[in-house]
């Protein structure tokens, strides 16, 4: 049996258009369009290409977007204030804090001082906890992500086994947290692995989904997969042979029923679901004006 291909591009162009169809009924009456401001610190190539991407996508929808770009040396007072401005500007309905920052910035602090009915990755502690509480809230965008791919395309995760690799802030330990929720197209049971764990092959071997994010490009062999299983890649890795997954793609193929490509899976839906925040956001802001 062949593997299936599940076509994230085609999906998040999908989910724009919507979502560009919101916007076009929303801002005539609102007088403005939608605002995301996005703050780059230093001159990380990587980070350069995906807030390019990012703003492009806002384009594409009616979205205004704002680059603040902010030399490497900037002060950790200097950031924090740039965002009390950003915080207070009627128009700026989403701010995005580029991560990683260089060093001597400390992350947590300033994503804390993101207003977080403003924090559209879904990063600040407040929207953390409710997510972790099952209360409404911005969602951190690649998980979202790959929650809506799942329900997009008629997988359903209750009472099957979920393995995540990864416990980032930004992917592993959200996705965990929405896999394992009381919800439709989650319900599941859930094990994360990260870099203190053992027999990470034979707990992989035990997925009916498998959920790649930590980041190690080719890490995950068909040896390591379920024969059937589903198997998400989270990972990009920018590497001399151009942008890996996770996944050894052609042996984990072999074994899988249906895995995402990469470039071309769980990537364009992080930038759909930031879209989508960007909305919320901006939707509750005009409801309170
Ligand atoms: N760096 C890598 N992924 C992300 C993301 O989803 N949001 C932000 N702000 N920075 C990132």
């Amino acid at each position: 049996m062949s593997v299936r291909i599940i076509d994230g591009k085609a999906t998040a162009a999908a989910i724009r258009e919507e979502l560009a169809g919101q916007v076009a009924a929303l801002a005539p009456a609102a007088g403005r369009k939608p605002g995301l401001a996005v703050i780059l610190v230093g001159e990380d190539p990587a980070s350069q290409t995906y807030v390019r991407n990012k703003q492009r996508a806002c384009d594409e929808i009616g979205v205004a977007s704002e680059l603040l770009h902010l030399p490497p040396d900037t002060s950790q007072l200097r950031l924090l204030r740039c965002i009390d401005a950003l915080n207070t500007r009627e128009d700026v309905d989403g701010i995005l804090l580029q991560l990683p920052l260089p060093r001597g910035l400390e992350n947590l602090s300033c994503l804390e001082r993101i207003r977080p009915d403003k924090d559209v990755d879904g990063f600040h502690p407040d929207n953390m906890g409710r997510l972790v509480s099952g209360l409404p809230g911005l969602r951190p965008c690649t998980p979202a992500g790959v929650m809506e791919l799942l329900k997009r395309h008629a997988f359903f995760l209750e009472g099957k086994r979920a393995v995540v690799l990864g416990r980032s802030n930004i992917v592993g330990k959200p996705l965990a947290i929405m896999l394992g929720a009381r919800t439709e197209y989650a319900n599941a049971t859930v094990t994360v692995c990260h870099s203190q764990s053992k027999n990470i092959t034979e707990i992989c071997q035990s997925a009916d989904f498998l959920f790649a994010a930590m980041g190690q490009p080719g890490f995950i062999r068909g040896d390591m997969v379920k024969p059937g299983a589903v198997v998400i890649d989270v990972g990009i890795s920018v590497t001399e042979q151009g942008l890996r997954g996770d996944c050894d793609f052609a042996s984990v193929s072999r074994t899988a029923s249906a895995i995402t490509p990469v470039p071309g899976g769980v990537g364009p839906m992080t930038i759909a679901m930031l879209l989508r925040n960007t909305l919320e956001a901006y939707t509750k802001h005009l409801g309170r004006i």
